[in-house]
């Protein structure tokens, strides 16, 4: 067993005193997308912690699944929210005829996906409005505008997952991440036959840094914590 098969279950810092609002919590668990319960519920308790640092960033908002999980942990702790990044048109996985297409999701007139609508109607109904907060558009052109000081509680990297993709989003965002805050990563696979190696090759490259104390892997949820 490698290091990150022995570091499983470690709870971050400043756990909810309430679990989540059932009522956002089946939202989440019904909205279409990408995680486990294991994963949303861990990140509903970083986004606590986190957000009392500074804002919280995702990268991947998709139909607000993870969105809902972080964004409520924000609202349970009253201080900095979250900001969604997508440009909302799907990963290349996610386009007619690859694994993840979903017909439900393409917006004909449009020609491409768009999951946009699918996404505001979740955080509406959650109540979320005023503690999720899009930003439409491509990742690493976003993360160029943003300063140092912008000292984010917590960036979830969860966008596209080529090599390039995970890298750009780690370059571009982890630099605005404050002492203490956490930095995550979702889909990380030490063994190949579980899925794609890029997030995990990226994660691993982090922390050989030194720049991050290794926090624990939770399902497929890779946890960072700044030094
Ligand atoms: C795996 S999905 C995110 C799943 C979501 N976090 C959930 O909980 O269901 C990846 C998302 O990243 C977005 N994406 C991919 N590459 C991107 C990029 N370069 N900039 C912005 N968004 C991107 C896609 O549009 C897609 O919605």
């Amino acid at each position: 067993m490698g290091l990150i098969g022995m570091w499983r279950g470690r709870r971050p810092a400043a756990k909810p005193p309430l679990p989540m609002r059932l009522d956002a919590r089946n939202l989440a668990l019904a909205a279409k997308g990408f995680l486990s319960e294991e994963d949303g519920t861990r990140l509903y308790e970083l986004a606590y912690a986190a957000s009392e640092l500074g804002p919280c960033v995702e990268i991947g908002g998709y139909c607000g699944k993870s969105a809902l999980f972080l964004g409520e942990g924000c609202r349970a702790r009253g201080r900095h929210r979250l900001f969604s990044v997508d440009h909302h048109n799907g990963s290349e996985e996610q386009q007619p005829g690859e694994e993840y297409f979903d017909a439900e999701l393409y917006n004909a007139a449009g020609g491409r996906v768009d999951t946009f609508p699918h996404f505001m109607a979740n955080i509406r109904k959650a109540g979320l409005e005023e503690w999720v907060f899009p930003i439409v558009g491509r990742s690493s052109l976003i993360a160029a505008d943003w300063s140092r000081d912008s000292n984010l509680g917590m960036v979830f990297i969860d966008g596209g997952h080529s090599k390039e993709s995970v890298e750009a989003d780690y370059r571009g965002w982890s630099r605005l991440i404050v002492p203490g805050g956490w930095l995550c990563f979702h889909d990380i696979y030490p063994n190949p036959a579980d899925g794609g190696q890029a997030p995990y090759e990226v994660f691993e490259a982090a922390r050989a840094t030194g720049r991050w104390r290794f926090e624990g892997l939770f399902g497929s949820l890779g946890v960072l914590r700044r030094r």
